[in-house]
């Protein structure tokens, strides 16, 4: 039973050794721009090699004897599949390798589709579609498509195609509208993900910038509770963002004179106010917002008595304090600064 492990075993070494052959390409990977040159070399090991060539639909080479190392030099890769293999001959053997070339074009141009010309003016809260066309680009499948809105990357999208001659394509953008958006600039990018060190830049689209009408939005807070100061004017400001600009009108509680109010249209200061809701309606042609500012009267009753409480309890602290330290410095005064033997002097 051994003897024939063993047997075996030095059979399928002896076997391996015999057609034992190896061809190593350098670099083993390429990625090549259409129409650059390409070169590779490529060396053989093991003994007993007789020769070697490179197979290729572009400056292949004859098989040639007596060698173990090959170059391969392409001076303009025109094609766009071009799979370059190695060989090597032994006497009852051959190996091969094949060099992985990506051969890739830029794109000729990247653009946001007229569709958004199209579109024009947006309404917040609808969904739109825009168009990113990619001219003659390969290969498609390293290509990254990014939208942006304002700098912010909204939407990344990958082609999970084989194509290795350039296409057009065109990555569609699903958005909703939304107010934030409003004069803010949308562009998509381009980029082939080569994975090679410095590899094409990505190309952008010329910015665009979206208008989108929405209803006003009252900055924060959203309702506001002000108290009355003793002295001073009130501001209620009812700055709110629209587009088309908002409008104003207020609405005052029935004892507010009128005469008291002044400013322009979202802020309104008031040099006298009487204690009640004050609300401000900012409208535009995409609807209304409203914000409610409730005036209280400041705690200044309570207040001046809490102050003329506290004084008098000072006071009265103060007079009792007072008093019996007087007392007591009085009476120290009378037993011990007046000895006995000193009364003469008085
Ligand atoms: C291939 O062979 C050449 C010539 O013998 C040598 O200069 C080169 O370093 C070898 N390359 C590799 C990757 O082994
Ligand atoms: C590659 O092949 C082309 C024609 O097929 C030839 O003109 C060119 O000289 C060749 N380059 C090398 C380095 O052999
Ligand atoms: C707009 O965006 C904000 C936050 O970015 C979101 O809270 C709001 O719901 C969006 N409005 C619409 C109509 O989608
Ligand atoms: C690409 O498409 C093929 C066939 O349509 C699918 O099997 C594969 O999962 C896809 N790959 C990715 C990353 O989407
Ligand atoms: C890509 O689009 C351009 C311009 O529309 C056109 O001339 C070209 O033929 C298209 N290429 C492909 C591969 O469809
Ligand atoms: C503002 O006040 C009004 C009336 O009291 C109320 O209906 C509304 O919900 C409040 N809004 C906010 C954001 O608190
Ligand atoms: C109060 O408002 C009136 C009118 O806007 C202005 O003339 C006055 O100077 C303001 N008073 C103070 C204390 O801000
Ligand atoms: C009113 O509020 C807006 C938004 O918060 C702010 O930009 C503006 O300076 C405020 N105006 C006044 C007079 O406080």
């Amino acid at each position: 039973m051994w003897t024939l492990l063993v047997f075996f075993f030095l059979t399928f070494q002896t076997g391996s050794s015999e057609s034992s052959c190896e061809v190593v390409i350098s670099p083993q990977q390429s990625v090549v721009k259409f129409g650059d040159p390409l070169t590779a070399i490529c060396n053989a090991s093991g003994s007993e090699i007789e020769g070697m060539g490179w197979e290729s639909t572009k400056n292949g080479t004859e098989f040639t004897e007596g060698i173990s190392s090959l170059p391969l030099k392409i001076d303009k890769v025109d094609v766009w599949k071009i799979d370059p293999m190695c060989y090597a001959n032994t006497p009852d053997d051959q190996c091969t390798t094949v060099l992985e070339v990506t051969v890739y074009k830029t794109p000729d141009s990247v653009s946001v589709s007229e569709s958004l010309d199209e579109i024009g003016v947006m309404r917040e809260g609808q969904p739109y579609e825009i168009a990113c066309s990619i001219l003659n680009v390969a290969p498609i499948r390293y290509l990254s498509v990014i939208w942006y809105i304002g700098s912010v990357s909204v939407y990344e999208e990958h082609f999970n195609r084989s194509d290795e001659r350039p296409i057009n394509v065109s990555s569609v953008l699903k958005m909703t509208a939304n107010g934030s958006h409003d004069g803010s600039e949308i562009w998509c990018t381009a980029k082939l993900n080569l994975q090679t060190e410095g590899g094409p830049p990505s190309r952008e689209s010329v910015q665009h910038r979206l208008t989108v009408l929405y209803t006003p939005v009252c900055s924060e807070p959203a309702n506001e509770t002000l108290e009355i100061p003793a002295r001073g004017n009130v501001t209620l400001n009812c700055s709110a963002k629209g587009n088309p600009k908002p409008s104003y009108s207020w609405h005052y509680p029935q004892n507010m004179p009128s005469t008291a109010i002044n400013g322009d249209h979202s802020i309104q200061t008031l040099s006298f106010a009487v204690p009640g809701v004050y609300t401000c309606t900012a409208s535009n042609s995409q609807g209304t917002t409203v914000k409610y500012f409730t005036l209280v009267e400041a705690e200044r009753d309570r207040t001046t008595f809490l102050v003329l409480l506290g004084v008098f309890l000072t006071l009265g602290v103060l007079i009792i304090v007072g008093g019996a330290l007087f007392l007591t410095s009085s009476g120290r005064f009378s037993f011990k600064n007046c000895p006995p033997g000193s009364s003469s002097v008085i």
